[in-house]
């Protein structure tokens, strides 16, 4: 009887789920209506499940989260019919499914034409923020800083709290316990913690396997350790990255701002940590809603889904919508799908996007040949060969095991080699498909004493700096030819490998990274995004102890306390802490005047003066890099802003059409304001028909009595005036507005091919100040 009894326990839910399958939905109110105390929010919340579901326990074990603080909403588990019964009563903003595997962190995960995964990389951090700056914000001291991650390894030196005051008062956080982290781990540096899994487990079970993850906040992966310390590391002299490279100082751009993890993101269960990570939508709104309530200033998310998504159901630009209302700046990466165009993610018009660039260091271990000719490689790999001895050469291809495939003969991919043929020699691996770290290892296990990766064309000149296991280095595709016809042009070919060294002021820098996600923003192209580019690319930063630098564990036994790494997961939280240092400069500014200061004094040009490249040597255009590359120090006092309220963005939402009323107590306008006149720093004009008057308010920031003239480059073809073109202002916050007339020159429209973006840009100047927009526009 008992085992009956147990039985249909297990089978009922079973039966049920196949009869009706159940989801996670998001029911979404936008806004909180007066105050109310937080159970009693719940209790709201519960009674619309009552509503749709049998009995009042049916109701309890299927909500997941409640949102109190900000957002009004929760997340339950209900069939098809129950969510779009909830979706029909009039206070219901939005009803979406939660997808699983939609988010993830965005490192640099490659997918190379073969469709296999290319290893990690990992890189040395590189703030570029000037000293009287850095003191004038007092390093950040005031400002929390949320992260949405992995979590973090607490024990890095890039944590510690030595001289940090007490925590800001205005905190409200906690430090959650759990396996490996407890309060303890929380310092006056470290001033907060959490962890959200109510909806990776709802999904996958109650499976954290304690050899993939922490059920806590602390990070096995790296990721979350990695962004948190790029934001607001402590300043670690001598900080030894495995190898030694780039011995010299770690630190954060604002290292003395209080950091707040807010762990999301867990190992896929099952899959081998470089397979990959998963955040739940779920998951990410309640820790953006507690982050709210918290009191956080700053919010910084290296994450996004994969593909584009309407922002009226994206949990993270819901979230971050409400971060806006209470003044806190959202960054989020563009994502790291490039270089195609329309790949952005995260491009929601209150959100700081941001793409990656390189930085002005290399880590640079040449190949010497046989013949004496020098080759430029960068790795950060430890080993060494022997010092003045040459070893043979060879070409992957030419080394192959008999039944490799032809295309793929020059890979390294694993067990191709031949150890006969390998045994004492350095190979020489293409890149394509497989991981670039495991290339190495096959080299290793057919006996080969070094290995030298080449670029494939694709990869242009961005060279992936990797701890491989053996001696190695990595060239570009162009070197890699020189070497293939050196070993073509002798009968015993030989090389050795120099040992990295760290190498700084390199020219030119920065470029475009090849995996920065590319505009157009498909999701509403009136808005140019990305809004800014930052450092991604091979970026130093703190690492996990629990995992080693290439995720191989099981294969690599290695442990280093700091990597390097790539990704616009890495730039984001570069424009994190220059968002801290601006918010501590000027506190009552809003997040868009801070992201208008960020971009209006970005730079366009590279260290030897040219316009920033792609990575393929071609000029980039502002649909990689936005307004361009951050100039931290410059943002601090950028003279005009283009201020945006939150009131700004509900309108914005009203002109979409795409949602009921966010606020009760905002109602859309009968014809609310067209989106291209949304007071946004850039321009973007899809699909221009003759001519467009597009409307923009800019806020003095700078000197009381000052005059600023109008100036543009227009796009090839288009013309744009401003009326007035002089600006007079006579004390700071006076806001004067202008608009600008875009026209289509009329010999030019038939020679534009449609969906064709030309670029230009606009400035305001008073002589000191310069405010520069950047302008897409795009032919009917
Ligand atoms: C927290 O964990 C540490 C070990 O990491 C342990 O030594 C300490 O006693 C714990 N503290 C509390 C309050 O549980
Ligand atoms: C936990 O993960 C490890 C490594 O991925 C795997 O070998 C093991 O089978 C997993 N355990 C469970 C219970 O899934
Ligand atoms: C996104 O919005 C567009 C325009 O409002 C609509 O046509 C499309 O169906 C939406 N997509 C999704 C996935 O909701
Ligand atoms: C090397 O020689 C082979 C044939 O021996 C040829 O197919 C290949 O193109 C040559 N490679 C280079 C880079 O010269």
């Amino acid at each position: 009887m008992e085992k009956i009894f147990i039985l249909s326990l297990l089978l009922l839910p079973l039966l049920a789920s196949c009869a009706e399958p159940k989801k996670v939905y998001i029911v979404y109110f936008g806004e909180h209506r007066g105050e109310k105390a937080l159970h009693e929010i719940e209790d709201i919340h519960h009674s619309y499940l009552l509503s749709v579901k049998e009995t009042g326990e049916d109701a309890r074990a299927s909500l997941l989260y409640s949102y109190k603080h900000s957002i009004n909403g929760f997340a339950a588990v209900l069939t098809q019919d129950e969510a779009s019964k909830l979706s029909e009563l009039e206070e219901v903003v939005s009803v979406w499914a939660s997808h699983p595997k939609k988010y993830s962190m965005h490192t640099t995960r490659s997918w190379e034409f073969s469709g296999i995964l290319e290893e990690e990389q990992r890189h040395w951090i590189d703030s570029k923020m000037g000293g009287d700056f850095l003191s004038k914000a007092r390093f950040g001291k005031d400002i929390i800083v949320g992260l949405l991650d992995s979590g973090v390894w607490p024990e890095s030196k890039s944590f510690r709290d030595e001289g940090m005051g007490p925590v800001p008062n205005s905190w409200k956080g906690i430090c959650q316990s759990g396996p490996g982290f407890n309060s303890s781990h929380c310092n006056r540096k470290l001033i907060g913690a959490r962890y959200y899994l109510k909806g990776y487990e709802q999904y996958y079970g109650n499976v954290v396997n304690a050899s993939e993850d922490y059920r806590s906040p602390r990070d096995m992966d790296g990721h979350g350790t990695h962004t948190s310390s790029t934001v607001a590391g402590r300043v670690v002299p001598n900080a030894a990255a495995l190898g030694g490279f780039a011995l010299g100082t770690a630190s954060g751009g604002a290292p003395l701002a209080r950091l707040a993890i807010y762990k999301v993101c867990w190992a896929i269960p099952g899959q081998s940590k470089v397979g990959g990570n998963t955040c739940f939508e779920e998951d990410m709104l309640a820790a953006i809603d507690d982050a709210i309530g918290d009191g956080v200033d700053v919010l910084s998310i290296s994450i996004g889904p994969s593909q584009p998504v309407n922002y009226t159901n994206d949990g993270m630009a819901i979230g971050a919508l409400h971060a806006t209302k209470k003044n806190i700046v959202v960054a989020c990466s563009a994502g790291n799908s490039g270089p195609a165009p329309s790949t952005l993610v995260n491009s929601a018009p209150w959100i700081i996007t941001v793409g990656a660039s390189s930085i002005d260091r290399a880590f640079i271990a040449p190949v010497v040949l046989g013949n004496g000719i020098t080759i430029e490689g960068e790795t950060v790999t430890p080993s060494k060969l022997e010092e003045n001895k040459k070893y043979p050469l060879v070409y992957a291809a030419d080394v192959i095991n008999s039944g490799v495939p032809k295309d793929m003969a020059g890979q390294c991919l694993p067990g191709s080699l031949s150890p006969e043929k390998v045994k004492g020699k350095i190979v020489l691996c293409m890149r394509g498909s497989g991981m670039r770290v495991v290339k190495g290892m096959e080299v290793k296990r057919a006996g080969g004493v070094g290995f030298i990766l080449g670029n494939s064309a694709e990869n242009g000149v961005e060279i992936a700096c990797d701890a491989h296991v053996i001696p190695a280095t990595s060239v570009l595709y162009k070197d890699a030819n020189r070497i293939l016809q050196y070993i073509n042009s002798t009968k015993i070919p030989t090389a050795t490998i120099i040992p990295a060294r760290t190498v700084l002021n390199r020219k030119p820098a920065p470029f475009m990274a090849a995996f920065t996600s590319r505009g157009p923003n498909i999701i509403d192209p009136n808005f140019l995004k990305p809004d800014i580019t930052a450092p991604g690319l091979n970026i130093l930063a703190a690492w996990t102890e629990a995992d080693p630098p290439t995720k191989l564990s099981g294969i690599d036994h290695r442990v280093v306390l700091y990597n390097i790494h790539s990704g616009t997961s890495m730039s984001c939280p570069h424009v994190a802490a220059a968002a801290a240092l601006v918010k501590a400069i000027h506190p009552t500014w809003s997040g868009a005047a801070i992201r208008s200061a960020i971009m209006t004094t970005a730079g366009i040009r590279n260290n030897v003066g040219l316009p920033l490249n792609d990575e393929s040597g071609s000029v980039a255009t502002p649909f990689a890099y936005g307004a361009g590359h951050f100039r931290p120090t410059k943002a601090a006092d950028p003279g005009l802003v283009y201020d945006a309220s939150y009131k700004d963005y509900l309108q914005y939402i009203c002109s979409i059409g795409e949602a009921k009323d966010f606020d009760p107590t905002f109602k859309c306008p009968k014809s609310p304001p067209a989106a291209i006149n949304l007071n946004y720093p850039s321009i973007a004009i899809p699909k221009l028909k003759d001519a467009m008057i597009i409307k923009r308010t800019v806020t003095n920031v700078g000197n009381s009595k000052s005059i600023y003239f109008f100036t543009a480059k227009p796009p090839l073809g288009i013309s744009v005036k401003a009326s007035p073109s002089i600006l007079f202002f006579d004390h700071v916050g006076q806001k004067k507005s202008f608009t600008m007339t875009v026209k289509a020159r009329r010999e030019m429209l038939s020679k534009h091919s449609t969906d064709d973006y030309v670029f230009g840009w606009y400035t305001w100047t008073d002589g000191f100040y310069t405010v520069r927009s950047p302008i897409a526009v795009s032919l009917a």
